[in-house]
């Protein structure tokens, strides 16, 4: 009944457990008493009511045996609570944005990724972060959730126990696209995590340009292959035909390399017109940039 697909399931696992198994032995012992009552005292049964005196053996067995209970439940709560807020210092610790609506992870060695890639066994720390509005990181296999928001740093921890994928969810209202902000956590074996996170991949030049849009997170509102999202699509962006608002103005363009950059960098500059000024300012490095524009330039 106590999850071992991460400590920190166990954990919560504990606590759950124990405050339901609690709740449960009491209403049946409360319940069956007031029944017992019901049948021993019926009028027919007993046709005079008398007074009862206090009792103190009673009173003293109702009122510490309770006590005991909520303290082995705050035991439970508070030990388990400090052990999850706090990370072990081996932990590999992966900086989690949250974006309308995407996750993107990024790991210590610069590497970059839209799913949660992590060894099996080994405590990984996240270090959360939200790149406009709150959101929140949830992972319910593991019974961990932590708000992402703009401008701080939030962290959670945990451990995997088991090799698989889990669901990633996005719990705090966050615009139209809140129900697409999923993601998962992939755990690996250590082999296979160490050849991932050591790799570039052998992803040819276009597959790595289309990785790079999936890893910052791109692809959550732009499609590459001409369906409609919550942005425009990058098929055939380039030498576009495209009417966009410039400080509420109107105007049509061409889409160029220039247009490209700069809608990357100050994305509330120009906006297509028909779609939603908000996206967010995602950074990248100026090779980043390069790249980008090279794979748009490619889909046509
Ligand atoms: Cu992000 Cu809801």
């Amino acid at each position: 009944m106590i999850s071992d697909i991460s400590n920190t399931a166990a954990k919560v696992d504990l606590a759950f457990l124990y405050i339901t198994g609690m709740s449960v032995v009491l209403l049946v012992l409360i319940t069956s008493f007031m029944v017992y009552s019901l049948v021993r005292y019926n009028v027919k049964r007993h046709p005079r009511a008398e007074q009862i005196e206090g009792n103190v053996a009673t009173e003293i067995i109702l009122t510490v045996i309770p006590v005991i209970l909520v303290l082995v439940m705050f035991y439970i709560g508070w030990t388990n609570f400090s052990y999850l807020r706090n990370a072990p210092k081996d932990a590999i610790p992966v900086t989690v944005r949250g974006m309308m609506w995407s996750w993107h992870f990024e790991y210590k060695n610069g590497k970059q990724n839209d799913v949660l890639n992590v060894p099996v066994g080994k405590p990984v720390e996240l270090i959360l972060t939200s790149a406009d509005v709150i959101h929140s990181f949830y992972i319910p296999a593991f019974r961990i959730k932590e708000d992402a928001v703009p401008g701080m740093k939030t962290h959670l921890w945990f451990k995997a126990g088991e090799i698989g994928s889990y669901d990633v969810f996005c719990t705090e209202y966050c615009g139209t696209g809140h129900s697409h902000m999923v993601s998962k956590v992939v755990v690996m074996a250590q082999d296979a995590f160490d050849k991932w996170y050591a790799g570039a991949g052998a992803a040819g030049k276009e597959n790595k340009g289309l990785q790079l849009l999936q890893a910052k997170g791109c692809l959550g509102c732009h499609t590459a292959d001409g369906a409609g999202k919550i942005g425009p699509t990058f098929k055939g962006i380039f030498g576009r035909k495209t009417v966009i608002l410039t400080n509420g103005k109107e105007r049509e363009i061409v889409v160029d390399e220039d247009y490209i950059r700069r809608s990357v960098l100050q994305p509330a500059a120009d906006i297509v017109k028909g779609y939603p000024n908000i996206m967010p300012v995602i950074p990248v490095t100026k090779d980043e940039l390069d790249t980008i524009v090279a794979t748009l330039e490619e889909l046509k």
